[in-house]
């Protein structure tokens, strides 16, 4: 690949006020270097250290790193803990009648739940799933609405070392299949419907769906909340429902104890080929990781009322809904629906009725804020806030600019946080009482993570000159490997020309400034972002080539206002080319297909049909071609290895 040359020029800097910098729990930009000091000069430890003050070990580790298997990296091994302990039950003592949850509904509806309250939810549901004979290690689907139930079924897992895999409420049938499939989970918790900007979506007529397609006879148990109480066909031998399961049972459930590599959950996630990747993340290293991220970027104090905004469905749900702020004892909000209903104005009303401190959504969703009410965050009382945050995309610094003064009315700093699924919490973001901000710079790595960027040998790159995102050194929250695909994940994300196979591999272009800001430049494979979402283009492809009026197809992202990136399909039918109302009928008929086949996300924008697509004489697509049409722009690139210049024409413009 040629070296990747920087585009943005963005020199505005925002240096921490000196109000928020003397309350900080990182209070100087001295502060972070002396603790980015102390990683540098003993890298173990560091985080030994850090591994000892904020976990609570049932057995304490003896060991900080095991690489003897690298990449397969172990952290903490002998160490022995349960992660539903260290985010509830630690907190008993000491603030049991604090509010954990804040929930609010699609419909206004609001429950709060203390850590008392939620740790007798947590227990009831994990002795209902121990009563249904679900063990250590066995591999449980959650499908969940964004509730309250959602955090209870993902915590009850953990409490009895039962192995989670969220998949988001938006997937298909098809999609939740796979999943369930590929992790031969015996268990499946779900609700009756979901509920989101007052559309109903039938969860549980899905999962049925799912489980009726040939190899997923690894169910025995699916457990239904009710949410709407609609009529659900319900199979007697394998349905249970959530009230009646945790009905008479006891509050009490003493945790499993699992070694700290013990997996907490896999989350699965798109990647340049077809099938998505199992990430599957450890017990101690991916808690401390959240919590050290908690308290150094979102800058935690015990006052604050927290909220992030992701779908439990999502790695952002994870950590920062599901874990992070449990594990700190946190006051936190869950919210139901959609940031535009019933008005664009219901996430300001939440943060006001809430008195939201910490507020943290996507880019995405900010854009489309923007577009549909750039003054309304003005008609409310936002005064409680004190730290913005944004993850998933690159900002754009209009959107920041906005963002910070509409929002954060230019007294709230922006934490521009750059991680992963596969890195379990953030990697580089400001420390918000540190670091000066540049608006769509994500900064600087946290103490304890060296992120690099080189060359395709893997070399330092200098400032101001694109190339490779990599993670030079092992850190405790990182992917341990892919549910049973341990050689994807050795290739994937630590090839040999990386430092000879040990630095990890992020998939992302970047560069730093003078000042060594990182500046994330997007994907380097084939790998969409669509709302904040990760998209492999070859799973949309293989969805479509599925169908069967189509031969062959080709997906490419286009830069979108709001989307960020929206998905353009470029495909032959196996028949003629089609003409006239069969082009609009069979653009339908694909989308409708790829929303069943995958979900709704991965709809393509557009389609656009051609009697062949641009291909090299080898046979190659030119994907790179297809990017240049899909922007509508001039093609100026290098053809002379295009076996067919003429299609270039036919692909040009949307069908017609
Ligand atoms: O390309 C980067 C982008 O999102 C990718 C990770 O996607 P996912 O695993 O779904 O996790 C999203 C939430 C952590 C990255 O490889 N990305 C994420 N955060 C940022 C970002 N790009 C730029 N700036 C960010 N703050």
């Amino acid at each position: 690949m040629p070296t990747i040359e920087s585009i943005l020029n963005e020199t505005r800097v925002f240096p921490p006020s000196k109000e928020f910098a003397s309350k900080a729990n990182l209070p100087s930009f001295h502060a972070y270097q002396t603790l980015c000091a102390e990683a540098e000069q003993n890298y173990l430890n560091f985080w030994a250290k850090r591994a000892q003050e904020q976990i609570v070990w049932h057995k304490p580790f003896t060991q900080v790193l095991n690489d003897q298997e690298a990449p397969f990296f172990q952290w903490f091994s002998d160490g022995v803990l349960n992660v539903s302990y260290n985010c509830l039950d630690r907190h008993l003592e000491t603030q049991a009648d604090k509010v954990a949850i804040i929930f609010e509904s699609d419909e206004g509806e609001v429950i709060r739940s203390t850590y008392h309250d939620l740790h007798q939810r947590v227990c009831k549901l994990a002795n209902a799933l121990k009563s249904q004979n679900i063990k250590k290690g066995d591999r449980v689907v959650i499908y969940m609405p964004m509730r309250i139930e959602a955090v209870v079924a993902m915590q009850a897992c953990a409490r009895i070392g039962a192995i989670h895999s969220v998949v988001f409420g938006g997937f298909s049938a098809k999609s939740l299949h796979e999943r369930i499939h590929d992790a031969d989970a015996v268990a499946v918790i779900t609700a009756d419907e979901q509920v989101r900007g007052g559309k109903r979506n039938p969860l549980k007529s899905i999962v049925d769906e799912a489980l009726s397609m040939a190899d997923a006879i690894s169910v025995r148990l699916v457990v239904v909340y009710q949410r709407t109480g609609t009529d659900i066909r319900f199979n007697p031998v394998r349905d249970v429902w959530w009230h009646e399961l945790t009905e008479n049972i006891s509050s009490q459930c003493e945790p499993e104890w699992v070694d700290a590599e013990h997996p907490l959950f896999t989350l699965y996630t798109s990647g340049s080929t077809g099938k998505p990747k199992g990430v599957q993340h450890s017990s101690a290293g991916y808690l401390l990781g959240t919590k050290e991220s908690m308290q150094w970027i979102f800058d935690y104090k015990p006052t604050d009322v927290f909220w992030c905004t992701a779908d439990v469905g999502w790695i952002t749900g994870h950590s920062y809904v599901a874990y992070g702020p449990l594990a700190m004892g946190a006051t936190q909000v869950i919210f139901e629906g959609i940031p535009t209903y019933p008005n664009a104005g219901r996430f300001w009303e939440i943060i006001q009725k809430h008195k939201v401190t910490t507020f943290y959504t996507a880019p995405t969703a900010i854009r489309s804020l923007i577009k549909l009410g750039a003054d309304l965050p003005q008609q409310y009382e936002l005064s409680s806030l004190r730290l913005l945050g944004s993850v998933g995309e690159p900002i754009n610094p209009e959107a920041w600019m906005w963002f910070y003064e509409k929002v954060g009315q230019s007294r709230c700093p922006i934490v521009d946080t750059w991680w992963q699924t596969e890195t379990g919490s953030h990697m580089i973001a400001p420390a918000p009482g540190a670091v000066a901000l540049k608006p769509g710079s994500c900064a600087f790595p946290l103490p304890g993570i060296f992120a690099a960027i080189v060359d395709e040998t893997g070399h330092d790159v200098e400032n101001g000159k694109g190339g490779f995102l990599v993670i030079k050194k092992p850190f405790p929250s990182q992917v341990r490997t892919l549910w049973r695909d341990p050689e994807r994940f050795k290739k994937t994300y630590f090839p040999e020309n990386m430092g000879h196979g040990k630095y990890y591999l992020a998939g992302d272009s970047a560069y730093r400034d003078a000042d060594g800001y990182f500046w994330i430049m997007g994907r380097t494979d084939d790998v969409l972002n669509v709302s904040g979402h990760r998209l492999g283009t070859m799973e949309i492809e293989s969805a479509l080539v599925a169908h069967p009026l189509v031969a062959e197809a080709a997906v490419v992202g286009k830069p979108h206002e709001i989307k960020g990136e929206s998905v353009i399909a470029f495909v032959v039918l196996k028949g003629q080319y089609p003409q006239g109302e069969e082009i609009a009928q069979i653009t339908d008929t694909l989308r409708e297909w790829v929303a069943k086949e995958i979900g709704p996300i991965a709809k393509p924008e557009e389609v656009r049909f051609g009697e062949n697509l641009p291909k090299t004489r080898s046979g190659k697509i030119m994907r790179r071609l297809l990017r240049t049409l899909a922007k509508g722009e001039e093609i100026t690139q290098d053809i002379s290895t295009l076996e067919n210049p003429a299609i270039l024409e036919q692909l040009k413009y949307p069908s017609k």
